[in-house]
């Protein structure tokens, strides 16, 4: 039985976790494969809100098995943070499975992501702080420390005796690597019963016919080899990655959803061609209440483009799209989505620009469609069927979910009576 990616389409916040937790419903196995704490997943739940950041979003389900991968970089004291507040609300949190191979934060890294922004002053990214750019490259130069290292007492403290001669002159409170040792192996202590060898639990649960979702975070735009470089994050979150992130072959993989706003948000700085002038950018980030899950900061907000969406479908291999906060529209007379970008020289093409300069000076071009102007409570009005064929049809895939509120039951199928009221 099926490996299904779901993958973010634009910068991240797409509603990907309501989606995996939906999906999750009939899935046994779900698995994180990339990033890290920056990641912020919000779920309402019969009314009920749980933000994830490190633990899959299958979590809700008494009896999913869910993979925290080998790709993945942990801020143990978050993560053990979070199982606490999961299970002080009654969520069982045995199901969870950590790769011994992923990455750990350390309090280095969150200290260098913050100085490297205030660095880079006018330049900066604009990442969460949470340590993942400094993480991602100290396993890229073989410094890092991995998870099955802060189980072994002895490894752990050669570790940090080597890593902190050169860590502690960036940090304002230098560090002792005894103190430090102490402090993890209490998170080591809290984390050992969920270590495993995740790319073989995956590798069993296909073999046995299960079904098992591979959950990405963030989004393509920031993925760091094929979004909008150098405001990115420091991993792969585009389809191909699962196999990497989990430690499964990609011919394991079945299907990739991508998840995609009706709209479009990006938090942090860089490029946004569709980003909205104007009134309607506060109008969306109220209406679609646009701020981050992980930082509180305000989302940006613009209207749909279709040609950073048709980039997305490529690079995912995507096969099918939820189309969420559709209900977030319903307020606007018309709705302009863009179809194609107009370069510098005057030209226009659908295609995603391969140079950034290219990006970076490209201004959206247009279609203006009808608005609704009613709620989706009740299903979809003509107007608002329309805007969802638009959409597939100009990527040339199904939209087979599309999201109509927060909660978790707010999401119609193309196969419902809702889809076609009237
Ligand atoms: P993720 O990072 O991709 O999981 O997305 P976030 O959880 O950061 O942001 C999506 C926000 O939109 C969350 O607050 C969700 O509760 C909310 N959401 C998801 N789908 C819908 C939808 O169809 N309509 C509305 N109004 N809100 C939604
Ligand atoms: P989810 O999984 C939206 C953005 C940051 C910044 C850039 C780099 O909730 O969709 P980082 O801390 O990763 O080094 O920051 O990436 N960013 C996200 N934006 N949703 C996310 O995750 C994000 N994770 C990182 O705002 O621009
Ligand atoms: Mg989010």
């Amino acid at each position: 039985m099926p490996a299904t990616v779901i993958v973010g389409a634009q910068w991240g916040d797409e509603g990907k976790g309501k989606i995996v937790d939906l999906l999750a419903q009939s899935s046994d196995v779900v698995c994180r494969y990339q990033g890290g704490p920056n990641a912020g997943h919000t779920i309402v739940r019969e009314g009920e809100t749980f933000k994830l950041h490190h633990v899959p979003s299958g979590i809700l389900y008494g009896g999913t098995i869910c993979v925290v991968g080998a790709g993945c970089v942990i801020d143990p004291g978050l993560l053990v943070e979070e199982l606490d507040e999961l299970k002080a609300r009654g969520i069982k949190t045995d199901g969870l499975r950590i790769s011994g191979n992923a990455h750990v934060i350390m309090p280095w890294h969150v200290a260098s992501d913050a100085a490297s922004e205030r660095r880079l002053g006018k330049l900066q990214i604009g990442t969460t702080r949470r340590g993942i750019g400094p993480a991602y490259s100290d396993k890229a130069a073989r410094l890092g420390i991995r998870v099955q290292d802060i189980l072994d007492p002895k490894i752990l403290r050669q570790k940090f005796e080597t890593a902190l001669a050169e860590k502690n002159l960036l940090l304002d409170e230098p560090l002792e690597p005894g103190d430090l040792a102490d402090r993890m192996e209490t998170f080591a202590a809290r984390l050992r019963p969920y270590v495993a060898d995740t790319s073989l639990l995956v590798d069993q649960a296909l073999r046995e016919g299960r079904r098992v979702l591979l959950e990405g975070a963030q989004g393509t735009l920031l993925d760091l080899d094929h979004g909008t470089y150098p405001f990115v994050t420091s991993s792969n979150p585009v389809a191909g990655a699962a196999a990497t992130g989990i430690g499964i072959g990609p011919t394991r993989i079945d299907s990739v959803l991508g998840v995609a706003k009706a709209y479009v948000t990006r938090v942090g700085e860089g490029p946004f061609p569709t980003e909205i002038e104007g009134p309607d950018q506060e109008r969306i980030r109220e209406l679609g209440e646009e701020y981050g899950t992980t930082t509180g900061r305000e989302r940006r907000c613009g209207w749909l483009d279709l040609v950073a969406l048709r980039f997305a479908v490529r690079v995912n291999g995507m096969t099918s799209l939820a189309l969420t906060k559709l209900d977030v529209l319903s307020e606007f007379d018309e709705i302009p989505v863009c179809t194609a970008y107009r370069l510098p020289d005057g030209s226009e093409t659908v295609e995603f620009p391969a140079h950034q300069s290219d990006f970076h000076h490209a201004s959206p071009v247009y279609d203006t469609l009808p608005g609704w102007r009613e709620p989706l409570d009740d299903g979809l009005p003509g107007a608002a069927r329309d805007y969802v064929e638009f959409v597939g049809g100009a990527l040339g895939l199904d939209v087979t979910m599309i999201g109509t509120g927060a909660d978790r039951e707010r999401v119609i199928t193309p196969d419902q009576p809702a889809y076609s009221r009237s």
